[in-house]
């Protein structure tokens, strides 16, 4: 099936109620692989993912959700930031990577060498940007969920800390969100927006 990119976006929606029926391995792996190529700065890709799918580790998070359809989907990716991926010498790596790819100049690359970088993870503070890349990532994923039929919901109301607990994660990932997907048993109507009139601020736009 192939689908028109404006319809795909079209028919998005958070989806909070899911079939029992399993997400097939080929399907969530075409999901996992979304994220994977997403764009990131300076191509960290600093994305990291936990998929639960079987019901007892999806129970291990139970506590840490606010709202039961998270754990009642059959699929859960909880979705993390790798704090190693901001250390200077993983930053190095991936800029010679691009250098060598013709992506990036050397000039601009000096300029990001020079940029103050901790060299251990456990100096690392996640910048702001980490979360853009990580966001890409996700909603990379939940469009290639829509594509494939299944229904998804951004998830951040729920305890991160408790989560990387519950999972025994390294100390190096933050947890940021969870991505509940699975088959939609709901069908929701799109739900408001404002108007591109409202979004499009005036200084210099003229296509409206
Ligand atoms: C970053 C982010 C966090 C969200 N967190 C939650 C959440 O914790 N629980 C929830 O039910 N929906 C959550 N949502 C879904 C939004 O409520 C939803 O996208 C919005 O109401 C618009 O509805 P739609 O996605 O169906 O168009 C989140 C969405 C985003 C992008």
């Amino acid at each position: 099936m192939s689908i028109d990119f404006h319809q795909l976006v079209l028919s998005r929606r958070s989806i909070r109620k899911f079939m029992s029926q399993a997400v097939s391995n080929e399907d969530l792996v075409l999901i996992l692989e979304a994220a994977r190529l997403a764009p990131s700065g300076t191509n960290r890709q600093p994305w990291r993912f936990v998929l639960l799918t079987e019901a007892p580790d999806r129970e291990k998070i139970a506590g840490a959700v606010i709202q039961p359809f998270v754990i009642e989907a059959p699929a859960v990716f909880v979705c993390c930031i790798d704090k190693g991926a901001f250390t200077r010498g993983l930053v190095e790596q991936r800029l010679s990577e691009l250098v060598d790819a013709g992506a990036v100049s050397r000039e601009a690359a000096g300029i990001i060498y020079r940029r103050k970088m901790p060299d251990k993870v456990e100096d690392v503070v996640i910048p702001g940007f980490a979360y853009l890349d990580l966001g890409i990532a996700i909603e990379h994923m939940v469009l290639q969920a829509t594509a494939l039929g299944l229904g998804s919901c951004w998830v951040r109301l729920f305890n991160p800390d408790q989560v990387h607990e519950s999972l025994s994660l390294s100390p190096e990932m933050e947890v940021v969100a969870l991505l509940p997907v699975g088959y939609p048993a709901e069908t929701p109507l799109p739900r408001p927006r404002f108007s591109s009139a409202q979004i499009l601020l005036k200084a210099g736009s003229t296509i409206l």
